[in-house]
C-alpha cells in the first residue's frame, strides 16, 4: 500500500521503519548494453543544499510545497556526515547512550534535542534514464529519513547501514526535479544503533537514481557451491524480474577464471527464474586462492537486441559445519581476523574507495585473512574487494543495544531491547533481511552475524531463524548469548569476546560442541597486542578456529587547533558525556599510519612458519589450499648483527605439511651468529610487488656477548666534590653529592646534561591505566626519582677506577640499589646497576637508567630487536638485526602518549649527531632493552595528547635490564600475563659499557 502522507510519530515507533521502501535486493550492477558503459544509473553524489534545525519543535519546513525557497540553505557534500562538515558537533560514547545524564529516557522515547537536517538536491534526469521507471537508492543514511520529490511524499526509512530504495516514477517532471530529504539524528532506531563509535549522521553513503529497462533483473541470487567431492561445482541462479517478460529472453553465461565459457543458456524471461547446472572440476574460491567466475546475464528481446546487461562475480565454495568444525571446501578453516569499522579521520564513516583499497592491501600484507564488519553492513564495494583479494567476512547486521542491558560493566537487562519484545522484532528481521538480500552473492561472506552486544532474546533468535531459513550456505553467529545461555541455540559458533587464553582452553578441552572463535580479542588500544601468541598457540586445538583482533583502525578525528591539526578523540570537542580515548584501539592509527602492533600480527598470522636451525630450515605450511610455489626464500647469516651471507632458494612445502630443508650456511668461527630465513613473494600480486616479505624466522646459532675488560691507566683526581678520571681524549666526573655521573666527555664533547636517574617506572599504557596498574605499582613511580645515595665507595682497580653508589629507594620496604661506574684508562665506562630483589613488593614496571643527553644525539643505530618497538610479550614479530632510527621516529603516536620506542635484546647501540660523532654502548654479559626518545618518562606520563608534548630539547635514552610486557587481553582490567612481569623478588642487573664511537 502506498502511503502519501508522512507522520512524525513514525520516528518514535519501533514498528515503523520503512514506508514505501522497495524490497531489498542484491547489489549487482546493471547496464543498458553489454559494453558495460551506458549505465542506467545516475549519481546524485556531490553538492547538496542543507539546513539544520536544533530540534523538532523548531522545525517549520514544508516539503509539500515544491516551490519553497531554499536560498538560505548551506552547501554540503553528499556522501558525507553532518559532523565532519561542521553542521553538528562531534560526539563519542561507547556503551552509554549519547543523551545519558541529559535526559531521562527509556526506549523507544527520543531526546528532545533531536537535530534535523533538511537536504535539497535539484537534478535533471540523464537522457538514458528518461521515459523509464526510475528508482532512487540511498545506500546509507543515519538515522531516520523522510523523502519528498517535487512536493510529493516518497517514503521513510531507518537502518543507517543498508540501502533504502524508493520508486520516484510517478512524480518525476521534465527539467528540474526537487528532491527533499529530512534526516533526523535520533529515532527509535537510535536505541539499537548504540555501537561504540563516533555518533555521526547524515547522508553518508552514495545516492543514485536508476532507471529500469523494459524488463529488469531486480534481484539475483547466485549460489556457487561444491558437491560432496569438493570438485564439482553446483551453480544456481534465482532471479526476480520486473517489467515486461513476454517475448524477452535471459541469456546467461558463466566464464571461468580463464574466461572460458563454463556454462551457457538462453531461456524465456519469466517473473521468477531458476537455473542450475553442475560443473565438473571447478576452481574453488578461498582467501588463499580467490578464484572468481564471471556471470554475464543479458536480457534481450526476440530479435536479440540487448536491453539489460548484468555482470556479476561468483566464487565456488562450500562452507559448513561438520563434526563441530567449520570447514571451507572440506578443510578446517582458521580465521586470522580483525574487526573493522569503516573509518577515515576526515570523512568519518563516509570512507572512500582509496581507503578501502589501502585497508585491504594492508590486510593482505599482514597475513590477515578475515574481517568482521563490526558492527554493521559495510559499503558494497568492500565486499567486492574481499571477493577479489580474498578476505573472509563475518557480515554483521546493524544491531547494538549495548546501553540497554549493560551499565558500568554490569549486566542489568531489566529494560533490554530488543529482548523478547514483539514491537522490536520486525525491525530486527528487517535489518537481517536488508543485509542478506544485498550481500548474499558475495563468496567472501561466510557467516552472518546478528549484531553486537544486544543481550539475547526471542527477537534476535528470530533473526537467526530467518537467516538460516533464507540461506543454507552460511552459518549464523551471535556472541550475545554468552550473557544468557538460555539462548545458546541462536548461534552456530561458540563466540566470545576478550576471553582469556586459559578460559578458551578450558572450553576446547571439554568436549566442545560448537566451533570456537573469539569475535573480539587482543584489545589493540594504545601500546598493546602483548601476548598474541598465547592465543595463536590455541590453533593446535581443532575447535579453535581463530579470532578477530579488536580492532583495525583508531577512530580519531582531525581537529584544527591554531595552526596545528591533531587527531582528536572523545571529549576533545567538548562532547559530554564522552568515553574519551577509548575510540582508539587500532592496529593502524586513524590516519592509516601503521602502528608497531602490526609487526607482531603479521608474523603470528603468517601461514608459513619458518624455523632455521644449524642444518637448514623447517617450513610448516598452515595454509589449506596453497603450497609455497609463489614464494622464494632468502637465507641470511648475521655475524654480530651484520649480514655476511645471503642466498635465495625455492622451497616447496605443501598445504598442511611441515618439512625440513637442508641448507648449507656458513658458520664463522667468531662472534654471535644468527640464521634467518625470509619468505618473499615471487610474483607481483594485486596487493604487493614481487620481493615483498611475507614472513621470517630466526635462530641464534651461537650467542656471544661482549665482556668488558679494563685497559690502560687512567689519571685520577680526587676532588672535594668530584672524582675526576681522565686520559687521552676523555674525561669523566663522578659526583659525590649529585649521586652519579655528571660529566662524560670524549674529544671535548659533553654527553651528560644531568646525572642519569634510576628508572623503575614506564609511562603508563592504556592497558596499564585500565587494569589498576597505577594503584598497584604506584610506589615504583617515585622510586628512581627520589632514591637517595646512602654510600659511596671509590676503589682503585687494575687499569681502572671503580666508583660505586648505593641508593636507598623510597619504598615501604628497605631496598638498596647499587650503581657502579668502572672507568678504565682508555675512557671506557662500564656501568652496572643491580636491583637485589625483595620478596614483598609489587612487580616492577622496569629497571634501568634514564639519560638526558644533548638533543643532537638523536640518531640511534642498534643491534637488537626491530625495526619497530617491541616488548617482552610482543617481540616475536621483531627480528634481531642492525637498525637505524631517530628519537622522533621512535615515538608511536598513540592517542594518549604512553610507553613507546622500546627495543628488546639490544647488544650494542650507537648514538650519533649529524656528523656521525657519538657514543657507543655495548651490553656487558646480558642484552638489555633500550629506547631513545625526544621525551622523558615523566613527560610522557603526564601528557594526554601528542600535541601537549614540548618540542624536542633533549634526547632521552633509557637503558633497562628489562621492562614488563604491555599486555592486550583487554584494556579494562586484564593484567599483563605473569610470565611477562618483572617479579620483585628476582634480582635484576643492567650492565653496559660506554665508549666513544670509533
Ligand atoms: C567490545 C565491543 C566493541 C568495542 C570493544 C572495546 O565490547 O563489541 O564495539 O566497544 O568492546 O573497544
Ligand atoms: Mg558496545
Amino acid at each position: 500500500m502506498h502511503v502519501t502522507k508522512p507522520k512524525l510519530s513514525w520516528l518514535e515507533d519501533p514498528t515503523v521503519f520503512a514506508v514505501n521502501r522497495l524490497a531489498a535486493h542484491s547489489d549487482h550492477e546493471f547496464y543498458s548494453a553489454k559494453t558495460g558503459k551506458n549505465s542506467l544509473k545516475q549519481s546524485l553524489n556531490g553538492t547538496w543544499r542543507v539546513h539544520l534545525e536544533p530540534d523538532i519543535a523548531s522545525q517549520k519546513l514544508d516539503f509539500i510545497d515544491p516551490d519553497f525557497d531554499f536560498g538560505r540553505f548551506d552547501y554540503i557534500q553528499v556522501p558525507g556526515h553532518l559532523q565532519t562538515q561542521g553542521f553538528d558537533g562531534h560526539k563519542y560514547v561507547n556503551t552509554q547512550y549519547p543523551w545519558d545524564g541529559h535526559e531521562e529516557l527509556r526506549p523507544p522515547k527520543l531526546p528532545k534535542k533531536n537535530k534535523i537536517a533538511s537536504y535539497i538536491k535539484t537534478f535533471e534526469l540523464d537522457q538514458a534514464l528518461k521515459d523509464k521507471p526510475v528508482h532512487i537508492s540511498f545506500q546509507g543514511v543515519a538515522t531516520a529519513f523522510y523523502v519528498w520529490l517535487n512536493g510529493h511524499f516518497i517514503g521513510y526509512s531507518e537502518d543507517s547501514f543498508t540501502p533504502s530504495d524508493f520508486d520516484l516514477t510517478p512524480y518525476l517532471v521534465e527539467g528540474q526535479n526537487h528532491l527533499a530529504v529530512e534526516v533526523f539524528k535520533y529515532s527509535s532506531a537510535s536505541w539499537i544503533e548504540d555501537q561504540d563509535f563516533w555518533r555521526l549522521n547524515g547522508i553518508f553513503r552514495d545516492v543514485f537514481l536508476y532507471a529500469l529497462p523494459k524488463a529488469h533483473l531486480a534481484d539475483i541470487h547466485v549460489t556457487a557451491n561444491l558437491a560432496d567431492d569438493y570438485e564439482t561445482g553446483i551453480f544456481e541462479l534465482k532471479a526476480t524480474v520486473t517489467g515486461q517478460t513476454d517475448d524477452n529472453f535471459l541469456h546467461a553465461r558463466l566464464l571461468d577464471p580463464d574466461k572460458r565459457v563454463a556454462f551457457e543458456t538462453k531461456v524465456p524471461l519469466t517473473q521468477t527464474l531458476n537455473l542450475g547446472q553442475e560443473l565438473s572440476q571447478v576452481a574453488p574460491w578461498s582467501a588463499e586462492l580467490p578464484n572468481l567466475y564471471t556471470l554475464e546475464l543479458t536480457l534481450e528481446d526476440k530479435d536479440g537486441a540487448v536491453f539489460e546487461f548484468v555482470p556479476e562475480k561468483a566464487g565456488f565454495r562450500r562452507f559448513e559445519i561438520q563434526d563441530g568444525l567449520m570447514l571451507l571446501n572440506g578443510k578446517r578453516i582458521l580465521f586470522k581476523g580483525v574487526n573493522r569499522h569503516e573509518f577515515d579521520p576526515k570523512l568519518g564513516r563516509a570512507i572512500t574507495k582509496e581507503d578501502m583499497l589501502w585497508d585491504i592491501k594492508f590486510m593482505k600484507r599482514h597475513n590477515i585473512n578475515a574481517v568482521r564488519t563490526s558492527h554493521y553492513p559495510n559499503q558494497t564495494l568492500w565486499y567486492r574487494l574481499c571477493d577479489e583479494y580474498g578476505i573472509y567476512l563475518i557480515d554483521e547486521a546493524n544491531l547494538e543495544s549495548h546501553g540497554s542491558w549493560q551499565k558500568l560493566g554490569a549486566c542489568e537487562p531489566s529494560w533490554n531491547i530488543p529482548g523478547n519484545l514483539p514491537e522490536w522484532e520486525p525491525t530486527c528481521i528487517d535489518r537481517a533481511n536488508s543485509m542478506f538480500e544485498r550481500d548474499k552473492n558475495h563468496p567472501s561472506v561466510l557467516i552472518w552475524s546478528l549484531g553486537n552486544e544486544s543481550y539475547a532474546g526471542t527477537d534476535i533468535a528470530a533473526m537467526g531463524d530467518y537467516l538460516r531459513h533464507k540461506d543454507p550456505t552460511r552459518i549464523v553467529h551471535y556472541e550475545g548469548v554468552t550473557w544468557n545461555r538460555e539462548f545458546d541455540y541462536i548461534t552456530d559458533i561458540e563466540s566470545r569476546m576478550y576471553a582469556k587464553p586459559h578460559e578458551i582452553e578450558e572450553y576446547l578441552q571439554n568436549e566442545p560442541k560448537k566451533p570456537y572463535i573469539s569475535c573480539e580479542y587482543m584489545h589493540a588500544m594504545g601500546n598493546s597486542v602483548g601476548g598474541l601468541d598465547l592465543y595463536t598457540k590455541l590453533e593446535k586445538y581443532p575447535h579453535y578456529q581463530g579470532g578477530f583482533i579488536w580492532d583495525y583502525i583508531d577512530q580519531a578525528i582531525y581537529q584544527k587547533l591554531g595552526d596545528t591539526t591533531r587527531l582528536a578523540y572523545g571529549g576533545d570537542f567538548n562532547d559530554r558525556p564522552s568515553d574519551y580515548e577509548f575510540c582508539g584501539d587500532g592496529l593502524v592509527f586513524a590516519d592509516r599510519t601503521i602502528s608497531p602492533k602490526a609487526q607482531e600480527v603479521k608474523h603470528l598470522y603468517a601461514d608459513i612458519k619458518i624455523e632455521p636451525d644449524e642444518t637448514g630450515v623447517t617450513l610448516t605450511n598452515d595454509g589449506l589450499f596453497t603450497n609455497s610455489a609463489d614464494s622464494y626464500f632468502t637465507a641470511r647469516v648475521l655475524q654480530d648483527g651484520k649480514v655476511i651471507f645471503e642466498k635465495d632458494y625455492q622451497l616447496i612445502v605443501l598445504p598442511q605439511e611441515s618439512k625440513h630443508f637442508d641448507l648449507e650456511l656458513p658458520l664463522p668461527e667468531t662472534g654471535e651468529i644468527i640464521y634467518e630465513v625470509q619468505q618473499h613473494l615471487a610474483k607481483d600480486t594485486a596487493w604487493a610487488k614481487a620481493g615483498f616479505e611475507i614472513n621470517f624466522g630466526q635462530t641464534v646459532i651461537r650467542q656471544a656477548l661482549p665482556k668488558f675488560k679494563a685497559q690502560g691507566t687512567p689519571k685520577v683526581v680526587m676532588g672535594d666534590v668530584n672524582i675526576g678520571i681522565s686520559g687521552k681524549d676523555f674525561e669523566v666526573l663522578l659526583s659525590k653529592d649529585k649521586g652519579g655521573l655528571v660529566s662524560l666527555k670524549y674529544s671535548g664533547q659533553e654527553f651528560i646534561t644531568r646525572t642519569p636517574q634510576l628508572l623503575f617506572w614506564r609511562p603508563m599504557t592504556d592497558n596499564d591505566r585500565g587494569c589498576g596498574h597505577g594503584f598497584e605499582r604506584a610506589m615504583w613511580l617515585g622510586a628512581g626519582k627520589f632514591a637517595k645515595v646512602v654510600d659511596l665507595q671509590v676503589t682503585p682497580k687494575e687499569h681502572a677506577v671503580e666508583v660505586s653508589y648505593t641508593y636507598e629507594l623510597p619504598l615501604p620496604k628497605q631496598v638498596t640499589v647499587q650503581v657502579t661506574y668502572l672507568v678504565d684508562g682508555t675512557g671506557k665506562v662500564n656501568v652496572n646497576a643491580k636491583y637485589p630483589g625483595h620478596p614483598d613488593l609489587p612487580s616492577l614496571p622496569t629497571f634501568g637508567l634514564e639519560f638526558k643527553l644533548p638533543a643532537k644525539y638523536d640518531n640511534m643505530t642498534y643491534y637488537g630487536r626491530g625495526p619497530v618497538e617491541n616488548y617482552l610479550d610482543r617481540k616475536l614479530g621483531a627480528r634481531l638485526g642492525t637498525f637505524t632510527t631517530t628519537a622522533k621516529d621512535s615515538v608511536a603516536p598513540y592517542l594518549v602518549p604512553q610507553e613507546t620506542g622500546n627495543h628488546c635484546d639490544v647488544r650494542t647501540l650507537a648514538l650519533t649527531d649529524d656528523k656521525e660523532f657519538g657514543l657507543k654502548i655495548s651490553a656487558d654479559k646480558h642484552a638489555f632493552s633500550a629506547s631513545l626518545l625526544p621525551y622523558s618518562t615523566m613527560m610522557l606520563e603526564e601528557a594526554l595528547h601528542q600535541d601537549e608534548l614540548p618540542p624536542m630539547r633533549f634526547a632521552w635514552l633509557r637503558l633497562m635490564a628489562d621492562q614488563m610486557g604491555v599486555g592486550g587481553d583487554d584494556s579494562w582490567g586484564a593484567p599483563v600475563h605473569e610470565a611477562y612481569w618483572l617479579k620483585a623478588d628476582k634480582p635484576l642487573e643492567l650492565s653496559f659499557t660506554l665508549e666513544p664511537l670509533n
